[in-house]
């Protein structure tokens, strides 16, 4: 009986395996091999030599190799999109149990020898608050780096976006920009088209998300689509206008202005928030739409700043290879710190180790005219606290 039951889990195991589609691999995928030709009368790539380099990016679920077909030119920017919210979620998590790595594995794939790592794979199926940051953060990557590449002239079928008026923005007034007709202004420059960024990251990540629920009616589902919402609502909600004087000797007679997005590291910082604050539990059983778990609060929707998730984290506190946690062991911890990465915290109670070394740091700084700053490099001794 017992063995029955674990050949059907080794089913279920090899079965949910080929359905493990990870596109982060493309953050590890050197895109420069891949980078095709701009597009011109000479040099026209047939559709079969896209679907060659789209074969060889693994990781990509059906969805997103038709998506790389059609736009090839966009998928460097992807690549770039994956990597930047990997960095910005380390930076995030440094200070935690949980610092955004994990031990990955390598998987061999036989397509022409190539192999991809499920980067960060055990905590995108776990379902959790680390899942559901991941997914707001990788969301708002793709976002950022597609309307990125409209802004710059990389990808061709977008541009800088012709009517900001149209988006929803705030106002980043410095003293110097701010007239007294605080109204009369232009639109000129290139305004970021996040409105462009948004479709096409709705198409890469939610599309296959919303295939898949209505054949599974698994809630990981519907909790991946909402933070994948809430990601890219970090961006389109902080939009910011941009201005620049004209006229007489700073008068600002003239004021043309241009919509920008937010910068990365800030929508990182916004959605660590709402790891932090702002994480909802949701309830395991979904017909349509997501439900809070508590149930004096189930008909409260959820909001779009509320990041959500289904099953409560483990501690990341010892380490476990099977879900790829490496545990707090040998990591380094703050002895005055109150926060996560005090040695009380950090360390789990288990203690930590002190010893000296010897750190060079810039010292004796000194501004320099002008306009740079120089500094000595001195050797001193600190106190390093490190988890038992
Ligand atoms: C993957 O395959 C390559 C070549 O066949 C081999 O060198 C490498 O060790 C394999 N990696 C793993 C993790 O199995
Ligand atoms: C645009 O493309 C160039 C050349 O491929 C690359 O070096 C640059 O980083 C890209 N810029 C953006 C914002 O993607
Ligand atoms: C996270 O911590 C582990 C040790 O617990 C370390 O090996 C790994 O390099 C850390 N990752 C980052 C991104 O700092
Ligand atoms: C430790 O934490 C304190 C309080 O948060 C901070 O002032 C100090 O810079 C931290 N030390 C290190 C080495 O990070």
């Amino acid at each position: 009986m017992l063995s029955l039951y674990f050949y059907f889990a080794t089913l279920f195991v090899s079965f949910a395996h080929c359905e493990n589609f990870n596109w982060l691999s493309l953050a590890m995928s050197s895109t420069s091999y891949y980078a095709p030709k701009y597009r011109s009368t000479h040099n026209t790539m047939d559709k079969n030599q896209y679907r060659m380099l789209c074969e060889r990016l693994m990781g990509l679920n059906p969805m997103q190799r038709i998506i790389c077909q059609q736009h090839p030119l966009a998928m460097p920017s992807i690549g770039r999109g994956a990597r930047d919210s990997l960095y910005e979620c380390q930076v995030q998590f440094k200070h935690e149990r949980w610092n955004c790595s994990e031990r990955f594995e390598v998987h061999n794939n036989s397509i022409n020898g190539n192999f991809y790592q499920d980067l960060l794979g055990t905590t995108l199926r776990a379902g959790n608050k680390e899942t559901a940051f991941l997914s707001a953060i990788t969301s708002a990557g793709v976002v950022h780096a597609i309307t990125r590449g409209c802004s710059t002239g990389n990808l061709t079928v977008c541009g800088c976006d012709n009517q900001p008026g149209n988006q929803r923005y705030t106002e980043v007034e410095s003293p110097t920009t701010a007239s007294k007709n605080q109204n009369q202004f232009t639109w000129d420059g290139c305004s970021d088209d996040a409105a462009f960024g948004v479709r096409f990251a709705r198409e890469f990540l939610d599309k296959y998300e919303r295939q898949r629920f209505a054949e599974t009616s698994d809630v990981r589902h519907l909790m991946n689509l909402h933070n994948n919402f809430v990601g890219r609502e970090a961006i389109t909600q902080n939009m910011r206008k941009h201005c620049r004087c004209h006229g007489v000797s700073g008068s600002c007679e003239f004021k043309t202005c241009w919509l920008q997005m937010p910068k990365f590291n800030e929508v990182g910082e916004m959605l660590k928030q709402r790891y932090n604050h702002f994480a909802v539990q949701v309830a395991k059983r979904a017909k349509k739409k997501l439900r809070r778990k508590e149930r004096s609060e189930r008909k409260i929707p959820l909001r779009g700043n509320e990041i959500a998730y289904l099953n409560r984290s483990p501690s990341y506190c010892e380490r476990n290879d099977k879900l790829g946690i490496y545990g707090t062991r040998g990591r380094e911890c703050n002895q005055t710190s109150l926060s996560s990465d005090s040695c009380d915290l950090l360390c789990c109670g288990r203690g930590y180790d002190t010893r000296e070394v010897r750190r060079t740091v810039q010292c004796h700084c000194k501004f320099v005219w002008c306009c740079h700053v120089k500094c000595k490099e001195c050797t001193e001794n600190v106190l390093v606290h490190t988890c038992k």
